[in-house]
């Protein structure tokens, strides 16, 4: 078992990386919850697959289990979703003193800690995230969210959970095309760490490849984004260095209109943005190549659409008054900060066009 310790300033807890965590999972959470109702969170791809598992798991721990299950799929980040979670757990009198256990992917973890950081003015969460995404990514740092029909992810919580059990041996259920949109995340942190890490993702040289090196690729992968997240809970500093790919990605997610998932819509913004900065001198040209190489291993694309990415740009919400904050790197291992002015983004993007 791998035991990774996040302290922030308001919680310290664990993320515990084990193949077949979840079969141990009562154990798990006793150590960290008293006897009390758990609203397990689920959604349809993934409950028919480990709710009773988690059921029987909690059950036989002494924990009084209620599975609420929400339509698999970025939908369900959404007000009504939210309000019938709240309705449901109204009505089985949940209190301050019970817990909601989100069980599932990004979707599931984003839903049920936002439902989980208002009812009551916030009652405790246990993440467990199924797909590798949420195992790299987004069940580690706390954040929360629901979209609008506006943009996405733009109603949500800081959000920090009791514990995070990761258990990489459920992954064998995850679609392929899942797979490998969470090993892109686990490329962009490697790309971020350098060093062993990132020397390790040679040998992923198909999908096939990522599920027996999961167990360390996510423990690396978490292990940083932790480090990260302790340093800059609120995403003030260091913490804008995980958006690397994501400036052009949120963009190409969005012009995608769904047809490409959202660790797609990154890979193509990882290349294209090493691209666009090797075009203007500030990254070495082989970097480039190199990350597409790792992504196309798996099949991510990595090329743009050619749209207006830009002018979908000027509304993404990481604008902050007047600049936009990219990060790049000067090399792998060596990542930066830089704010370019929101009036400059157009010239500054059209650059990429004109680079091959
Ligand atoms: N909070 C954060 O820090 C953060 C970070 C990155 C992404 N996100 C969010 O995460 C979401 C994307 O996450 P995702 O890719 O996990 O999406 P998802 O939750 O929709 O899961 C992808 C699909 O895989 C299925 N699935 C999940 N685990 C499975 C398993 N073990 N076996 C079989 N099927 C399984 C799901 O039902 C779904 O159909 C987005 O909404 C994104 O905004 C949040």
């Amino acid at each position: 078992m791998t035991n990774i310790e996040v302290k922030t300033r308001v919680k310290q807890y664990q993320i515990k990386i084990m193949i077949n965590s979840l079969h141990h999972l009562g154990t798990l959470v006793t150590k960290v919850w008293c006897a009390r109702q758990v609203a397990v969170v689920t959604d349809t791809n993934v409950g028919p697959y480990y709710a009773k598992l988690v059921t029987d798991e909690l059950t036989a721990a002494g924990f009084k289990v209620r599975v609420m299950t929400v339509p698999a799929g970025e939908a369900s980040k959404s007000w009504s979703q939210v309000q019938s979670l709240i309705d449901q757990l109204s009505a089985a009198h949940f209190s301050r003193s019970d817990g909601v256990l989100a069980l599932g992917g990004g979707v599931v973890g984003d839903l049920a800690g936002f439902v989980a950081s208002i009812y009551m003015r916030g009652i405790a969460l246990i993440q467990v995230p199924t797909s590798l995404l949420a195992q790299v990514d987004s069940s580690v740092g706390g954040k929360t969210a629901i979209d609008l029909p506006t943009g996405k992810n733009l109603v949500g919580s800081f959000y920090q959970p009791d514990l995070v059990v990761i258990d990489p041996a459920i992954l064998v259920t995850l679609p392929p095309r899942m797979l490998a949109e969470g090993y892109g995340e686990i490329v962009k942190c490697a790309a971020l760490v350098g060093g062993d890490f990132g020397q390790s993702l040679h040998q992923i040289t198909s999908v096939a490849a990522i599920l027996p090196a999961a167990p360390d690729l996510i423990a690396a992968s978490v292990a940083f984004k932790a480090r990260v997240v302790m340093a800059d809970e609120h995403e003030q500093g260091q913490r804008q260095l995980l958006n690397f790919g994501h400036t052009i990605g949120h963009a190409v997610e969005l012009l995608a209109d769904g047809q490409l998932m959202h660790g797609e819509a990154v890979a193509i913004g990882l290349v294209q943005v090493c691209r666009l900065f090797a075009a203007h001198g500030l990254a070495p040209t082989n970097l480039t190549s190199t990350l597409k190489a790792r992504l196309m291993a798996v099949g991510l694309p990595t090329e743009l659409p050619p749209q207006a990415v830009a002018a979908v740009m000027q509304h993404d919400k990481k604008v902050h008054g007047t600049a936009l904050t990219w990060v790049y790197l000067s090399a792998v291992g060596q990542p930066h900060l830089y704010p370019i002015a929101v009036t400059d983004l157009a010239t500054w993007m059209g650059d990429l066009w004109s680079v091959s």
